[in-house]
């Protein structure tokens, strides 16, 4: 299969980008690919607190675009994960291109996940320039659903053609109670092919309490599923509550 190259985005932030890249990262090294994440949050990054590396970063990938470090100093390891921090500070120097060069020269990774920040701007521009695919990620909510649509519409200028919905912390029982949008209407408003509902789950994404790699939690069956038809597999719509 050809590389693929994904960004996570969504327009709005705090709807679960980061927490979807990571869940997929983990879940994708689950089926046994070579993954590179990417945290492109200038300024805002979390991938590395999430994956707990947070001591331990040295460089960012603006470092190494930048010619200050060696693409290996840059990547750090953890579950089986690589992962390229985003610099703490914006910096004049880099280009909204710079990350599109740098992921062409990691062609030993099978899934490249791109973190995007959130609203449309640089960070945004950057990261869709270097994906092949996109994840858009949107809550049942009419404020965010109407930023993922200008968020569509803005990543199809920068060049994304394959993109997909991915409704996140989804509650039928509060959806059949007119509390919460419907999934027909996010597909409606967005004009965007849904791939995959995550319910709202507030155990543990990643780790369980011994710090192990957690395996099952409705939020990454729910994952595990949508990783299963990015990858051509057809698997039922599951819409599963958590809580
Ligand atoms: N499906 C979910 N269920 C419960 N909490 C969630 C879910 N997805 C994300 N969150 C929580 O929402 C907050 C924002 O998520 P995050 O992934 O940082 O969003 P973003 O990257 O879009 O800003 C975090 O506290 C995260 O743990
Ligand atoms: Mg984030």
């Amino acid at each position: 299969m050809p590389q693929q190259r994904i960004v996570v985005a969504s327009g709005k932030g705090g709807v679960g980008k980061s927490t979807v890249s990571a869940c997929l990262a983990q879940e994708m090294v689950r089926r046994r690919h070579s993954v590179l994440l990417i945290d492109c949050d200038i300024g805002l990054r979390s991938l590395d607190l999430i994956l707990g590396v947070d001591e331990h970063v040295l460089f960012t990938w603006a470092d190494v675009v930048l010619g200050r470090c060696e693409l290996h100093q840059a990547i750090m390891f953890r579950d089986g994960i690589h992962l390229l921090c985003a610099p703490l500070q914006p910096e004049r120097a880099l280009a909204d291109n710079m990350l599109q060069k740098l992921v062409k020269t990691c062609s030993q990774y099978d899934i490249i996940i791109i973190d995007a920040p959130a609203g449309i701007g640089f960070g945004f521009r950057m990261a869709c320039l270097a994906a092949n695919r996109a994840l858009i990620v949107s809550t049942p909510d009419p404020i965010c659903v109407r930023s993922v649509a200008v968020a569509v519409r803005q990543a199809a200028k920068f060049g994304c053609r394959d993109m997909r919905l991915l409704i996140n912390r989804f509650d039928k029982h509060l959806a059949l109670r007119g509390k919460s949008m419907m999934i027909d209407d996010i597909i409606d408003q967005t004009e965007t092919q849904l791939v995959g509902v995550l319910p709202q789950d507030s155990r543990l994404f990643l780790k369980n309490a011994n710090g192990e790699p957690l395996r099952h939690s409705p939020l990454l069956d729910a994952i595990a599923r949508v990783a299963a038809r990015l990858e051509g597999e057809i698997v039922p719509l599951q819409i599963v509550n958590a809580e």
